[in-house]
Order: structure tokens, then sequence, then C-alpha cells
């Protein structure tokens, strides 16, 4: 059965835009964008789009590719004290010359949409409630309980372990009382640590769940999204293979992206 992650999602914007419609002071999300990493531009134009969507307020602040760090953190001061800004997001990847951390750190905790500063990372890991979640993974538990997907007990492989999504999918699984095992490309044996998990979670960027599944039960999600040599779009899993042996699979598109956007919207829509 596919995880229809466009579907979900739509749902999930159509909540959000309610509860801004009833909102006095509707949110207001600056998106900043470093250079003119193509993959970027498209990111942020679809967030933009989905906030016009729900009826979040969205700026978009670009700056060159050689800007210089202080310059950043100048704007990200200015942004954290005005009170009419709800949510900063800060688009990766930065230029090299751009120490990320101190940058994303610097986004005040309670405007941190992305969920990517020290404190929510902190909070997170501690079992404190963050001010907000990281929208990939946050994305993922929504669409698993969209389906009723249950987590307790089970047996969780994730790949990859990026700030972005495997990190913090990692806690949030821990969260649901899941069995999680780290993976990641040097991982021995993944073929069989895949091959039994009762939910693969694949964030890497190259085909790497290749193998038809043992377990019939099983759920994959594949966040990988990236054109392959023919120019098409297409994600981690080796969907025409593994889809007959599972119970839930998410297709790409459609699956994980959609969900990572409307996430980011319900995050833009929290205003403390
Ligand atoms: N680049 C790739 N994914 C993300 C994301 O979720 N947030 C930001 N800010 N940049 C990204």
């Amino acid at each position: 059965m596919i995880l229809d992650g466009k579907k979900v999602s739509e749902k999930i914007l159509k909540e959000v835009s309610i509860r801004v419609s009833k909102m006095d002071n509707k949110p207001h999300l600056v998106v900043i964008l470093v250079g003119e990493n193509p993959a970027s531009v498209v990111y942020v134009k679809n967030k933009q789009k989905a906030a016009e969507q729900v009826g979040i307020k969205s700026t978009l602040i670009s700056f060159p590719n050689n800007v210089e760090q202080e310059i950043l953190l100048g704007k990200i001061k200015e942004l954290n004290e005005d009170s009419q800004v709800t949510g900063i997001l800060v688009q990766l990847p930065l230029p090299k010359h751009i120490d990320k951390n101190s940058v994303i750190s610097a986004i005040s905790p309670l405007k941190d949409v992305d969920g990517f500063t020290i404190e929510n990372v902190g909070r997170l890991a501690c079992g404190m409630k963050p001010y907000f979640y990281p929208a990939t993974p946050q994305g993922i538990i929504m669409l698993l309980d969209e389906y009723n997907i249950n987590l307790e007990g089970s047996n969780a492989v994730v790949i990859g372990r990026s700030n972005i999504v495997g990190k913090p999918m990692i806690q949030m699984l821990l969260n649901r009382n899941a069995t999680v095992t780290s993976c990641n490309s040097f991982t021995r044996d993944l073929e069989e640590k895949i091959k039994t998990a009762d939910i693969v979670i694949s964030a890497v960027g190259k085909k790497i769940v290749r193998c038809k599944m043992d377990n019939k039960n099983s759920v994959i999600i594949d966040v990988g999204i990236y054109r392959d040599s023919n120019g098409q779009i297409t994600g981690d899993v080796d969907f025409d293979n593994i889809s007959e042996s599972v119970a839930y699979i998410t297709p790409v598109p459609g699956g994980v992206g959609p969900m990572t956007i409307a996430s980011l919207m319900y995050n833009a829509s929290i205003v403390y």
C-alpha cells in the first residue's frame, strides 16, 4: 500500500490554513537564501508557495554567495528582535566559508522553524519538548500516524545520519519507543538489517535500499530525492523491486517531499 504523502500533506495544509485564518496576527516566516544553488532556489520557492497557500506571510532575503558571516549574523539578530517576524529559516547548504552551526544557532530557538538550533536539538535529545521539531522527521511521523502505523516496540532502521533527517529521526523514533538501528554508507551487512526491519527510513541520496524484504509487514520510507543518470527524479529505494514485498511504501515523488513542506508550514504557524 502506498503512503500517499501528497494527500496527507494537503489535509495538513488545510488544517494549518484554517488555524492561521483564525489568528489576528498572522505568522511571518523569513527565509534566508545564500547564493543560487539550483536545488535550494527550488526548495525556497516551494516553501514560499506553500506559505502563501496557507495564509502565512513569507519574505525571502537573498545574499550573494560571498556574503560575510558577520552580515548574516547581523541580519539574524535583527530578525530575532523584530516582533513581527515569527519564523526564521536559513536554507542549507551554506557556502564553505561560513560556519553553518554558528549561523543556525544565532536564530532564536523560539523562531527556529527548522528545529536546527543547538537549543532545539538539545531539547529533543534530552527528552524535553523542542519549540520546533525538524520538518522532515516530523512529517514522516505525521504520515505514519495518519496510517495508524504503530512504532512502539518496532525495529526501525534509519539509514543516513544527517542533522536534518537521520539524527532527529532517531530521536523521534526513540520517543515513540521504537528500537532504532542507525546505519550509514559504511554499515556492514546493511542488507541483512534492512530485510528484517519493521520500518526502514532511508535518507542517503543514492539507490541504497534494493533488496526484497523478508518481513512482509514492513514499512519503507524513502527520503531520498535526486535525478538519476537519465534525468528521472528518483529516491533511495528500488521501488519496483521492493514494493511487492512490503506492507507500506512511500513513492518518490509524492511521499516524504510534500510531507516535509506541510510539516514546515505546521511549524511556521506556531507563534511563541
Ligand atoms: N536543505 C535541505 N533540507 C533543508 C531543510 O529542511 N531546511 C533547510 N533550512 N535547508 C535544507
